[in-house]
């Protein structure tokens, strides 16, 4: 089995969240499948992800994934050296579908099981399609949950410098979103919508957070937002959507840029990614594109299908995992709020 100079070849599965994916990795860089089932569609209805229906969707799904993965890969499960699977944090009944069907495999061939972070595939997804990137750096984790500023310090290895104090960054664009009627998700609407609007049109705050430079605060950008939107129908005036949402982006963006670069000095690491569904933001990385050149910093991103949620990061991440010999056990249960770091 993959030790050494030997070949890894790894099944990821991924369900925290409305995404049933399952992936086939080789090597933790090479992605030799990435399956992705959207549940988007039927949660758009409801303005957001309903759990128990992604519990049950995921259900539905997961084995046809799953072999769907292998599939493509032209691989069959008995050559996979490990199943791997995110178990925390996220939903609990949707991340109960993924480690129970991990677990089911893994007892049914005997294959090592990994339990893997969901926050570290997100980082992990760098490594896909940056082959030389290697820690330490500095990562932006923005997704619908986190806004969490990481240094990187070895595979497997992190220090959180800096959180949000309330939203999520893309909690605040789905909010947002739902205020102005775009719908969910928001992220997506608003990045397209912002591209028609003037993002110096209204000058929304710029949260700082006193005791610790590096966290964020969205929640009063948020109120920002909302009382400006009260205004308009106060004043019986038509809401410029596109400028709100652009404004609204700007002021975003700032902010992780500002912060996030600023721990790239103070650290004194040249070398900086992002990752979670917001670093496919279109502004966001135009920015800490333009950003991290003039600063002389090395800038990784991963392509906007490795930003979302998706399994193949999973498979990256327990690569690393793999390679130090860390396994789980059967007991490898769901972990709703699994903080990063912990096993
Ligand atoms: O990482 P992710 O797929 O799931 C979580 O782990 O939370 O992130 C989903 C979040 C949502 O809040 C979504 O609105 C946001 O990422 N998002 C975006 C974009 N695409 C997804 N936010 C801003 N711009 C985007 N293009
Ligand atoms: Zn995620």
């Amino acid at each position: 089995m993959g030790v050494g100079n030997e070949e890894v070849k790894i099944l990821a599965i991924e369900s925290s969240c409305d995404e049933t994916a399952a992936a086939v990795v080789r090597n933790g860089r090479e992605v030799l499948s990435n399956v992705i089932y959207s549940q988007i569609d039927l949660h758009t209805v409801y303005g957001g992800v309903v759990p128990e229906i992604a519990s049950r969707k995921h259900i539905e799904k997961i084995n046809q994934v799953i072999e769907e993965a292998l599939s493509q890969a032209g691989m069959k499960l008995e050559e996979m050296d490990a199943i791997a699977v995110t178990y925390g944090p996220g939903l609990v009944g949707a991340l109960l579908v993924g480690v129970s069907a991990a677990k089911a495999i893994s007892f049914a061939t005997g294959i090592p099981l990994i339990g893997v972070h969901h926050i570290e595939g997100h980082i992990s997804a760098n490594f896909i399609e940056n082959k030389d990137l290697e820690p330490p750096f500095i990562c932006l984790v923005a997704s619908g949950g986190h806004s969490h500023l990481v240094v990187v310090k070895g595979y497997g290895e992190y220090e959180i410098i800096g959180r949000t104090r309330d939203d999520a960054a893309g909690e605040a664009f789905d909010k947002v979103a739902r205020a102005i009627g775009l719908g969910y998700p928001g992220g997506p609407k608003i990045d397209r919508v912002a591209k028609e609007g003037n993002a110096d049109a209204i000058h929304f705050p710029r949260a700082k957070v006193d005791e610790n430079e590096y966290d964020f605060s969205f929640s009063g950008l948020k109120s920002a937002v909302l009382n400006y939107l009260n205004g308009c129908q106060m004043k019986g005036e038509e809401v410029p959507v596109a400028d709100v949402a652009a404004s609204f982006q700007k002021a975003v963006v700032e902010v992780l840029v500002e912060h996030s670069l600023h721990a790239v000095e103070a650290y004194g690491l040249r070398k900086f990614a992002i990752a979670g569904g917001v670093a496919s933001n279109s502004s966001l990385r135009a920015a800490f594109d333009a950003e991290c050149a003039k600063r002389g910093i090395a800038f990784f991103h991963p392509s906007p299908i490795y930003c979302t949620d998706n399994a193949a990061m999973i498979g990256a991440a327990a690569y690393y995992e793999y390679r130090k010999g860390i396994r789980s056990g059967y007991d490898l249960n769901a972990v709703p709020n699994l903080k990063l770091g912990e096993r």
